[in-house]
C-alpha cells in the first residue's frame, strides 16, 4: 500500500494560469481564446460577463488549450440538464473534475462511476442521509447549532468561516461517520487537502497530499476493522460501507476514494453555503428585512442561497460516444464541463438571475445539486442544517454584520470562502 503514496514528484498544473485574466474585458477577447477554467476568475468572483458571453454567443464552446487539456463548456440551463440526465452519452468515468486521475494514484469513488456499480454503491450509504435518519438527526443538529452559536463572541469581530461554518459541518461529519469526536478537525483537514492546490498555503506538494491521505486511510481502516465484525452494524457511513454487499470487498484505495467523496461532499459544500447565506443577506438588506418579517421564508432563502452561491461550480462528464449537443459535434472521449454556476445565472430560465431574491419563483429549480442519477445524495441534509442554523440565529441575534471583504477559495471546482469577518449583534 505505501508505495502507492510516495512515487510521483510534485506537479502543480494550476500554476500555469495567468492571474492577469481578472483585468481583462471578456468582450475584448476572441471567443476562440476563451478559457473559463482559470482559478483566478473564480477567486476574484469575476465570472459573470465571461459566462454571459458564452451563454449568449457560444453556449457549447470548445476550449482547445487549457492547463488540464481541451474541454467543452456547457453554460445554458437546458443544455446542462440534457448532459446531466443522459449518463449513457456522458459518462462520469474516469473523473468528475477537469483533472484526469493520476495513473499511479487512482481513487475510485461512486460519484465517478457509471451504472450499475454507481447505483449499487450509492444504495449502500444512502440510508445514512435518508428521511428516517434526518428525523433522528434533527434534534442533535439543533443542539449542536445552539452550542456553536452560544459560544460566539457577541459584539466582537470574529471569522464566521472558522467559528461557525467549519465547526458545524465538521460536527455533522463526525456524526455521519461516528468518528471520534475529539479528533473531528482531522476531517476538516482531510476535506480541505483533497481539493487544495499544492503550493498555495495548505499543502506544499502532491507528495504531501498523498502522505496525509495515507494517514487518513490508516485512521479509517482502524475504524473499519472495529466495526466490520460487529453483530449489530451501526447506521454510520463506515459501518454501512463495511457491511454493504457492493462495498464490503473494496480495496483500500476504493475505500479511501469513497471516504473522500463522503467527506468532501458533506463538508465544503454545506460550509460554504452557511457562509454564503450570511454574506448574501448582509449584501441584500431588503431581502434580510423580508426574512426577518417572515421566517417561514427560511427554506426558500436556503434554496436561493444554494443557487446564488453554487458551492460546486461544475461537474465534468466524458463523452461515451460521438454525439451532438446544441449543433456542436462532440467526440467520444471529449471532456464536457457542465458549468452549474452559469446555468444558475441563465436568464433563459431564471428572472433576474444575478439578483439574490429569497422568494423567487422556481427557487428549488437550481442546478447546484445536479440532476439525474448522481443528484446530490445529501441535499436534504444540507438544507436541514441551513434551516436550523437560521432558526437558531434568529432566536439570538438581530443580525450578523459583515465587517470586511470575504476571502475566497482558489478553485474552479469549490466555490467558497476562506474567511468572512463579522460581528453578531444580539437581540435586544
Ligand atoms: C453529489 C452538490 C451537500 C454527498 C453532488 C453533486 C453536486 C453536489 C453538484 C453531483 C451531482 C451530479 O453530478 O449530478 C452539493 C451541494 C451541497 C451538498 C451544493 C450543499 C449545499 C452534500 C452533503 C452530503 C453530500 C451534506 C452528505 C454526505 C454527496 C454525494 C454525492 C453528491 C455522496 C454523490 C452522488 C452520486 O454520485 O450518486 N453533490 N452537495 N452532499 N453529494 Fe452533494
Amino acid at each position: 500500500m505505501a508505495s502507492a503514496f510516495n512515487t510521483k514528484p510534485a506537479h502543480i498544473i494550476e500554476f500555469n494560469q495567468d492571474p492577469g485574466v481578472v483585468d481583462l474585458d471578456p468582450y475584448q477577447v476572441d471567443l476562440k481564446d476563451f478559457d473559463v477554467s482559470n482559478v483566478y476568475l473564480f477567486q476574484s468572483d469575476k465570472l459573470g460577463p465571461w459566462f454571459k458571453r458564452l451563454r449568449d454567443e457560444a453556449p457549447i464552446h470548445y476550449c482547445h488549450e487549457a492547463n488540464l487539456g481541451p474541454y467543452w463548456s456547457v453554460t445554458r440551463y437546458e443544455d446542462i440538464m440534457k448532459v446531466d440526465t443522459s449518463p449513457e452519452l456522458y459518462s462520469s468515468e474516469p473523473s468528475i473534475t477537469m483533472r484526469d486521475p493520476e495513473e499511479d494514484f487512482t481513487l475510485p469513488m461512486f460519484i465517478a462511476m457509471d451504472a450499475p456499480k454507481h447505483d449499487d454503491q450509492r444504495k449502500v450509504v444512502n440510508p445514512a442521509v435518508g428521511p428516517a435518519a434526518l428525523k433522528l438527526f434533527e434534534p442533535l443538529i439543533r443542539e449542536r447549532t445552539q452550542g456553536v452559536l452560544d459560544a460566539i463572541p457577541v459584539g466582537e469581530e470574529f471569522d464566521w468561516v472558522d467559528t461557525v461554518s467549519i465547526e458545524l459541518t465538521t460536527r455533522m461529519l463526525a456524526t455521519l461517520f461516528d468518528f471520534p469526536y475529539e479528533d473531528r478537525r482531522k476531517l476538516t483537514r482531510w476535506s480541505d487537502l483533497a481539493t487544495a492546490i499544492p503550493g498555495q498555503g495548505l499543502i506544499d506538494s502532491e507528495q504531501q497530499r498523498r502522505e496525509e491521505l495515507a494517514e487518513c486511510l490508516a485512521y479509517f481502516t482502524e475504524l473499519w476493522n472495529q466495526r466490520v465484525n460487529s453483530d449489530e452494524p451501526g447506521n454510520d457511513f463506515i459501518s454501512m460501507l463495511a457491511h454493504g454487499p457492493a462495498t464490503k470487498n473494496m480495496d483500500p484505495l476504493e475505500y479511501l476514494g469513497n471516504l473522500m467523496l463522503l467527506i468532501v461532499g458533506g463538508n465544503d459544500t454545506t460550509r460554504n453555503t452557511m457562509t454564503a447565506s450570511v454574506y448574501a443577506l448582509d449584501q441584500n438588506p431588503a431581502e434580510f428585512a423580508k426574512l426577518t418579517a417572515d421566517q417561514s421564508l427560511i427554506p426558500s432563502m436556503v434554496s436561493e442561497t444554494i443557487r446564488w452561491q453554487t458551492p460546486l461550480a461544475h461537474m465534468r462528464r466524458t463523452a461515451a460516444v460521438d454525439t451532438e449537443l446544441g449543433g456542436q459535434q462532440i467526440k467520444k472521449g471529449d471532456k464536457v464541463i457542465m458549468w452549474y454556476w452559469s446555468g444558475n445565472r441563465d436568464e433563459r430560465f431564471f428572472d433576474k438571475p444575478d439578483d439574490y431574491i429569497i422568494d423567487r419563483d422556481k427557487v428549488r429549480g437550481h442546478l447546484s445539486f445536479g440532476f439525474g442519477i448522481h443528484r446530490c445524495m445529501g441535499n436534504r441534509l444540507a438544507e436541514l442544517q441551513l434551516k436550523i442554523l437560521w432558526e437558531e440565529i434568529f432566536k439570538r441575534f438581530e443580525r450578523i454584520e459583515v465587517v470586511g471583504e470575504p476571502e475566497r477559495t482558489l478553485s474552479v471546482f469549490v466555490r467558497g470562502f476562506t474567511k468572512l469577518p463579522v460581528i453578531a449583534h444580539p437581540r435586544k
